[in-house]
């Protein structure tokens, strides 16, 4: 299939892109690099600069290359940047993402397979979350990507798109070309990496008097080339709607701590800090859903793996990809 990949310079983008090229499909990759990286492009697809906010540059290139489907992961991701400037994520995800979907519309591209977010369920009512808990947002990043997963029900309800939406759970670990760099960093196993790297003192664990197990949150990680493949699988058949992806485990941030250690031969010193606002105790995937109708199986889902593959990456890369 000819797919256009919005956010393919992106962490996650750009891992789906190099796995859609090795399944033999055409790429072009959309994206502002911004936040991205040229060298995250994988060198096999063709690329095309431009911002979703952009309105006419999108209708051009979704014009020029006439996809057959767009994977859209061209979003800013940062929950406490979004609680500060909630502005910037509505227009960049809600605005930008339905110039995207007109744009499709135009040129009678029928697919779409959008990458949203458990941050759409906020602080859930019950754990594993399925799909049918109820999407309560505690911030701007949450709620932008539910206002986009309405738009595409709507486009869907009224004009037959298929639109399908991946709520991922928390995305990590790498391929040997494409990792994670983002800047600033937030998130916990990249943080945990350039402290083995002797980039960082230490980490901090952001509370440790939580109602689990070790006092620390439970979080699914979810390998990115897992989440690649089913964003594949859910290219490949006539499917609409919401899909949770994660393996259905929850580890600690202790946890993976000590298998960070355990991997990189690093005494990784952790301190405890004060918890870290608006963080749920636990977030786990109830995601049967995936894999009865996409028959979609999660093969690294051990953190050992994950945390191995994360480390493999950065050790190659340890200043990422690099100004
Ligand atoms: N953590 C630390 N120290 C750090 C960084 C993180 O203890 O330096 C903890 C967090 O408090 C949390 C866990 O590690 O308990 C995981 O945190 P991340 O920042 O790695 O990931 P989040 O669970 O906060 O974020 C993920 C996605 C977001 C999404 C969010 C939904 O990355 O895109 O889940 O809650 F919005």
């Amino acid at each position: 299939m000819k797919v256009l990949v919005a956010g393919g310079a992106g962490y996650i983008g750009s891992v789906t892109t190099e796995m859609l090229l090795d399944d033999d499909h055409e790429v072009v990759v959309f994206d502002n690099l911004e936040r991205g990286h040229r060298k995250a492009i994988d060198k096999r697809a063709a690329f095309r600069k431009g911002d979703l906010r952009d309105k006419d540059r999108v209708f051009k290139v979704m014009a020029d290359f006439k996809p057959d489907a767009v994977m859209h992961f061209a979003a800013y991701a940062l929950v406490p940047e979004s609680m500060e400037k909630p502005e910037i994520y509505f227009r960049n995800n809600v605005v930008g993402g339905v110039n995207l979907v007109e744009a499709m519309f135009k040129a009678d591209v029928g697919k779409i397979v959008f990458s949203s977010t458990c941050a759409t369920y906020g602080q859930p009512e019950k754990v594993p979350i399925t799909e049918d808990v109820a999407q309560k947002p505690t911030n701007p990043y949450g709620e932008s990507k539910l206002a986009f997963e309405k738009v595409l029900n709507w486009y869907h309800e009224l004009h037959g798109m298929q639109t399908v939406f991946l709520r991922y759970f928390n995305a990590c670990g790498a391929t040997e070309k494409f990792g994670e760099d983002h800047d600033p960093e937030t998130h916990i196993i990249p943080i945990i990496m350039q402290v083995a790297l002797g980039q960082r003192k230490g980490v901090k664990i952001f509370g440790d008097d939580y109602k689990t197990p070790d006092g620390t949150c439970l979080r699914d990680y979810i390998h990115i080339v897992d989440l690649a493949q089913a964003h594949i699988l859910a290219l490949k058949g006539n499917y609409s709607g919401p899909f949770n992806l994660g393996t259905g485990t929850g580890y600690s941030v202790k946890e993976v701590v000590e298998t960070a250690r355990e991997i990189t031969g690093h005494p990784i010193p952790a301190k405890m800090a004060p918890r870290r606002p608006g963080d749920p105790p636990c977030l786990v995937a109830g995601a049967d859903k995936a894999r009865k109708i996409l028959k979609w199986k999660p093969r690294y889902g051990d953190l050992k793996t994950i945390i191995q593959s994360a480390w493999n990456w950065h050790r190659e890369h340890p200043r990422g990809y690099g100004k």
